[in-house]
């Protein structure tokens, strides 16, 4: 049996991961703040301790992240952080404790340049500050010399904490319409389906082997676009999805650039032979059949 730390385990993926691993430790940040060096060294060896005690395999799943893409562009202290230091103190506290880290990463890493979805190997080159910081989080875990996996996902929702989902039940309950960009590419990926997808790589790293490649892509199967994405969440919500309008990005500038396509390629996890994820239609469904009230305005 696998016994798990989650940092960051009041996030959305936290308490997802959190309501479906057996034995863990989800501790949030007040608790467990990853950029705290003896703090992380002591998590991570009272892990090792009570599973060698219980004789359960210790995995840890960092969930923790700086995740605000436009305020990290002016607090990129802050993000590099929790982004790529706190990573760093875990790998390095999971290499001395030898407890396998499961490490969670995004699609902002790419440029979002290409045409075809981004394979685990791609060049990355991050245009925003939030990316820049989660690319280094990348490089300090794999190259800690501990058993470390990267995963990175993408366009994340789930019941727990603010995301676009309910970003557009809120939008829909006060307006006629809603303006929301089609030209980014992107897959949208239920906390759900990747929590299971995390602790399936969970077992399988605990068992002693885990996957050749040491990145992996985990996210909803398929592409949309964020105006695609809105009128499923419209359709979800009992809502007339042409209430749905589509714009364009230099409509909305942000602070942070945004990848205009950031989709990621599966081959890695299915070559793996981890679970493949479903399309990121029929997730968005289960997800509201399974916990609509939490998304609903
Ligand atoms: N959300 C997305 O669309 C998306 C897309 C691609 C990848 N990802 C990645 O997926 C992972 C999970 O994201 P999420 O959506 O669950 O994010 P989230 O809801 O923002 O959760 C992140 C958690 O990290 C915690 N945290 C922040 N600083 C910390 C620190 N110093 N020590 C410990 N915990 C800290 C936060 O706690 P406080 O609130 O208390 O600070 C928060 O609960 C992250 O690695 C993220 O980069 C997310």
């Amino acid at each position: 049996m696998l016994s798990i730390l989650v940092p960051g385990g009041h996030g959305q993926l936290g308490r997802e991961l959190a309501e479906r691993a057996s034995v863990v430790r989800a501790p949030g940040s007040a608790e467990l703040d990853i950029t705290n060096a003896g703090a992380v060294i002591e998590a991570v060896s009272t892990l090792a301790e009570s599973a060698a005690g219980d004789g359960h395999s210790p995995v840890v799943v960092n969930s923790a992240a700086y995740n605000a893409v436009d305020a990290a562009e002016t607090d990129a202290t802050r993000a590099y952080a929790v982004n790529a230091d706190g990573p760093r103190l875990l790998a390095a506290a999971c290499a001395a404790a030898n407890v396998p880290l499961v490490h969670v990463s995004t699609d902002y890493v790419f440029p979002g340049d290409g045409d075809r979805p981004y394979e685990t190997d791609d060049p990355v080159r991050p245009r925003s500050a939030y990316g820049t910081t989660k690319a280094a989080g990348e490089d300090a875990v794999l190259g800690s010399g501990a058993r470390a996996w990267v995963v990175r996902t993408a366009w994340v929702y789930g019941a727990f904490g603010g995301n676009f989902v309910k970003t557009m039940a809120r939008l829909a309950a006060t307006r006629d319409t809603v303006s929301v960009v089609d030209d980014q590419r992107g897959s949208p990926t239920w906390t759900g389906d990747l929590a299971d997808g995390l602790l399936a790589l969970a077992s399988s790293v605990a068992s002693g082997d885990g996957p050749t490649s040491r990145i992996l892509h985990c996210a909803g199967g398929g592409e949309t676009t964020w105006f695609g994405f809105a009128q499923a969440v419209f359709e979800e919500l009992g809502l007339d999805p042409a209430r749905v309008h589509p714009c364009t990005t230099a409509e909305f500038p942000r602070p942070a650039p945004r990848p205009a396509y950031s989709v990621l390629s599966d081959r890695a996890w299915r070559e793996a032979g981890l679970p493949p994820m479903r399309p990121w239609r029929e997730a968005l469904a289960t997800a509201f059949a399974e916990h609509g009230e939490h998304f609903r305005a």
